[in-house]
């Protein structure tokens, strides 16, 4: 097969569609739009890629944005764990090291929860599942509490569904912001969360389904962490004992966000939470570390929904 590719035929066409000798436009956008180009056509040429199979792949393009599932296909292919791991050795360069780990935020967050000083209950009660207290203190790499962090956590019901995109679910269930007391303390009541998987008619799945993938994701909570004068933290922590800890579809579940799932079987202790049975708690500090301009901000602007 003769390479097209870089013959002075296309290489001409690639310029031209890059806007290449036009005087506006955005440098940085050309350049990328002409090597996304030419690796389209390598692929192509590489693998003699027929018209019919490519316009299958612009059809699938299509359906997964009509869908609005491009923001859960990008975590199923890798591309967001491989942004968290070259903000980690960016970090890692500029001599940022430990603390709690980042791992991907997903598509699922929105903005704008009910803020609460030092706890919050997530649920509205209406849900028959085990109760999860989670508790903890959010300090900074010299073990000193931050004050005043504000822990802004979401997570799915036990059907695996997370309020806004489950219709059935009232206004911010299971999404709630936290800010810590005096002494960097945050503590929430809520149910343990199930896991999920990518909607099975969808496109990602058919997706997944050509490349023999489950789409699952292990049960898991959802935090931002943020304070003054800290770098924020995008992360999750994953509910041990799950079928699929360390088999996401997503990639997600890092060592250190596997906080060991206590069963509170005290009768002083139940009563004391106002319930009649033992109830799940998870004691888990998060560890931030001080802004600096030494790496990339870990501040992500990326579109959320917002609730209505
Ligand atoms: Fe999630």
């Amino acid at each position: 097969m003769t390479n097209l590719v870089d013959t002075a035929e296309v290489q001409q066409l690639l310029d031209k569609v890059a806007g290449g000798g036009q005087s506006g436009g955005d440098p940085r956008v050309k350049a990328v739009v002409r090597r996304v180009a030419q690796d389209m056509m390598r692929i192509i040429e590489d693998f003699d890629v027929q018209p019919d199979e490519f316009w299958s792949a612009v059809a699938y393009i299509t359906r997964l944005g009509q869908a609005n599932e491009a923001g859960l296909l990008v975590p199923g292919l890798g591309i967001e764990t491989f942004l968290d791991l070259r903000l980690d050795a960016a970090e890692r360069q500029a001599g940022i090291e430990g603390g709690t780990p980042r791992t991907i935020e997903g598509p699922l967050y929105i903005a704008g929860a009910p803020l609460s000083k030092g706890e919050a209950r997530l649920d509205d009660g209406s849900e028959q599942g085990e109760v999860l207290v989670m508790h903890g203190q959010v300090r900074d790499m010299d073990g000193r509490p931050v004050a005043g962090a504000v822990v802004d956590v979401w997570h799915a019901n036990t059907k695996g569904g997370y309020s806004f995109f489950d219709p059935s679910q009232p206004k911010y269930n299971l999404r709630r912001r936290i800010e810590a007391d005096a002494e960097g303390r945050y503590r929430f009541r809520s149910i343990l969360p199930a896991g999920y998987a990518c909607p099975p008619e969808g496109a990602t799945q058919a997706l997944l389904n050509q490349l023999g993938r489950h789409g699952n994701r292990p049960a898991h909570i959802h935090f931002f962490v943020s304070a003054n004068g800290y770098r924020h933290l995008t992360t999750q922590i994953n509910i041990e004992g799950d079928a699929y800890l360390h088999d996401d579809f997503a990639f997600a579940t890092r060592d250190d966000l596997i906080p060991p799932v206590t069963r509170v079987e005290d009768a002083g202790r139940i009563h004391a939470q106002g319930l009649n049975a033992p109830f799940a708690e998870i004691a888990f500090d998060f560890v931030l570390h001080a802004e600096t301009q030494a790496a990339p901000t870990t501040i992500v602007q990326r579109p959320h929904a917002q609730a209505a």
